[in-house]
């Protein structure tokens, strides 16, 4: 099958899950409810199930029984958007293709959805830790992803850099964190869950995250509005340190291209695994343009 038939495949099934979960969602008061799907149903390109459920396929487990990890990794990476726009973080009126979370619900209850979806994602994951160790890797390192030794650390470190000469190293340290750690989670998730290549799942998550964060730092210096779905020119005008800043965009596209080669790499090392999709993952991450 074709990749972009096949990402579609595991898109549809994401998609159809979440819808699910949403329809069933009755939190009170209703505005809860309405701010969290807000966010979570605005489309998106669903990268980290996809990531997910592919490599739960590469290390041969059905994908279709794992919906609940996969809906937790989205419920945290929406949240981590909703509280990334709030006019005290990047101050970002358009996500998705439509107006922000705060835009629509306003500032506190932006707040209290992401509060809620991060929670919410917590319960998905205790529900399946009862089904072995596997399992409970699973769940216990996406919660280090997206708490203080991941996500959360590196937007720390993205707003105290923001307006301060930072250089490369430091700008490392928070593609890691603020994207690395997510990136890799559902590759570690996988593997976890599969038994196998635990450590090669990560590096290559970590490296993707790299490769993942160097295009949208592109993509916001020079990619389209419309097809992105979010402000462009915002990580210039916010005086970000991003690896525009510290490379120029011909210099993050070249690091960009040193990237995905390093995830090839590694993809290499997990032989007996299908690992053509991933191959092709990296190629659709280095030439994205939204
Ligand atoms: C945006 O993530 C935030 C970053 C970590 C760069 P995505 O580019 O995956 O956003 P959606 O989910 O497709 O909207
Ligand atoms: C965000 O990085 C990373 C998150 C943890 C949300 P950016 O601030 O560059 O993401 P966008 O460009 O707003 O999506
Ligand atoms: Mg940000
Ligand atoms: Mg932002
Ligand atoms: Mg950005």
């Amino acid at each position: 099958m074709k990749f972009l038939d096949q990402y579609e495949e595991y898109r549809v099934y994401f998609e159809t899950c979440l819808h699910k979960a949403c329809a069933e969602m009755a939190f009170q008061p209703k505005i809860l409810t309405e701010s969290m799907c807000y966010s979570l149903l605005s489309g998106g390109k669903r990268v980290r199930p996809v990531l997910f459920f592919c490599t739960l396929d590469a290390f041969g487990v059905d994908y279709r029984d794992e919906k609940n990890f996969a809906i937790a990794l989205e419920c945290i990476h929406t949240y981590s958007l909703i509280h990334d726009d709030l006019p005290a973080m990047d101050n970002d009126d358009f996500r998705r293709g439509r107006p922000s979370n705060h835009k629509m619900f306003g500032e506190a209850n932006a707040i209290l959805a992401g509060d809620a979806l991060l929670s919410f994602a917590f319960d998905l994951l205790l529900g399946e830790c009862g089904r072995g160790n596997g399992f409970l890797r699973a769940a216990q390192s996406l919660s280090r992803a997206a708490g203080a030794l991941g996500m959360v650390a590196g937007q720390s470190a993205d707003l105290l850099y923001t307006g301060e000469n930072g250089g490369e190293k430091e700008l490392l340290w928070i593609y890691r964190h603020k994207t690395g750690c997510l990136i890799a989670a559902p590759l570690i998730m996988a593997a976890c869950i599969a038994g196998r290549y635990r450590q090669e799942a990560e590096a290559f998550g970590m490296e993707l995250g790299n490769l993942f964060q160097l295009t949208d730092d592109i993509l916001d210096a020079v990619g389209e509005k419309e097809k992105l779905g979010k402000t462009t020119g915002k990580d210039a005008a916010e005086q970000k340190l991003t690896a525009v800043k510290v490379y120029s965009v011909s210099g993050a596209r070249a690091k960009a291209q040193e990237s995905a080669l390093r995830c090839y790499a590694i993809l290499d090392r997990m032989r007996d695994a299908q690992m053509d999709f991933l191959r092709e993952f990296v190629d659709y991450v280095l030439e994205r343009d939204r």
